[in-house]
């Protein structure tokens, strides 16, 4: 069966931990199993980070990146996201797609497997989900705080696509999640019964960014406005007001705690430069994460 990674949930524990050691291993480890292969990155977004680590980590495991933006592409409009895939399948070993609705990927990993074609889709962050991002981000977790287990994350801000992947990967290596989100912004009802069943299910939700912080060993969070939403940015900036990750926010943490953000950052809106260029940040070290956690994700994906 071909091993896409859509969400973080399509894969187990022993495997995120698995991958999660191929990650820290030496680069030699990984061997270059994209040895003379390619691997199509389709953006619908822009990247700074998802793009450049990509192109780097297939360069790294033997293979040849080819980036497309997505309005070259066309999903749907061009082409249906199905002869996408099919048409992909027959030049690349691996297709990576940053999408608008998640659906698109749901669909291309549905056409490889329908014509039993081994090419893993790899989802660059969707409208849902961003489970490259919570790889880097266990990983550097992990480097920085040791054994996850019993561990506390908090995440401060708008619940979306990075919020979602974190608090599942959190849960899934049995760490403690503390979501503080304003109201309307949240995971909600459904959502928290969802990651409640994952793991051990110990997940809360505050609107006080204080209280969700209070002995956390890692405070995330992201921006309050997300690409596609640039439309809503004052009204958004209003509805966070009070949710920056600041100073106070972050010596109510653990002693050792982390800060840590996927970025970009809008500086002095979702967390403070303070806090951002501080001696518990940790956010270059999560940016580069991204190229060591997807090479090993793709190492498993193409075939443990
Ligand atoms: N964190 C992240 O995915 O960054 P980019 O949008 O720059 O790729
Ligand atoms: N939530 C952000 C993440 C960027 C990496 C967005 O979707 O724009």
């Amino acid at each position: 069966m071909t091993r896409h990674l859509l969400d973080v949930t399509d894969f187990s524990v022993e495997e995120i931990n698995a991958v999660l050691d191929m990650a820290d291993a030496p680069i030699e480890s990984l061997g270059t199993p994209l040895a003379s292969k390619g691997a199509s990155l389709i953006f619908e977004k822009p990247s700074n980070r998802t793009r450049h680590s990509m192109e780097m980590a297939v360069v790294q495991l033997g293979g040849h990146p080819i980036y497309t933006r997505g309005d070259e592409v066309g999903f749907d409009t061009r082409e249906p996201v199905e002869d996408v895939a099919r048409i992909m399948a027959g030049y690349h070993a691996v297709i990576a797609a940053r999408v608008f609705e998640h659906s698109t990927v749901e669909r291309m990993a549905a056409a490889v497997d329908a014509d039993g074609t081994p090419v893993p889709i790899v989802n660059m962050l969707s409208d849902w989900s961003h489970p490259l991002q919570a790889f880097a981000d266990a990983l550097t977790m992990r480097q920085r705080l040791g054994a996850l287990v019993g561990r506390t994350v908090a995440y401060i801000g708008d619940y979306a696509n990075v919020a979602r992947s974190l608090a599942e990967i959190s849960l899934l290596l049995g760490m403690k999640v503390r979501l503080a989100c304003p109201n309307g912004f949240d995971a909600g009802a459904a959502e928290l019964e969802r990651l409640a069943m994952i793991g051990d299910g110990d997940i809360t939700q505050t609107t006080r960014p204080h209280e969700a912080a209070e002995g956390a060993h890692a405070v995330h969070t992201d921006t309050w406005v997300s690409m596609g939403q640039e439309r809503e940015k004052e009204a958004r900036r209003r509805a966070f007001e009070g949710y920056a990750v600041d100073e106070s926010v972050m010596k109510g943490a653990a002693g050792d705690a982390i800060f840590m953000h996927c970025l970009p950052a809008h500086r002095d809106d979702e967390a403070t430069s303070s806090v951002m260029d501080g001696p518990n940040s940790v956010i270059f070290d999560e940016a580069e994460n991204r190229l060591h956690a997807q090479k090993a994700v793709m190492r498993w994906c193409l075939g443990r």
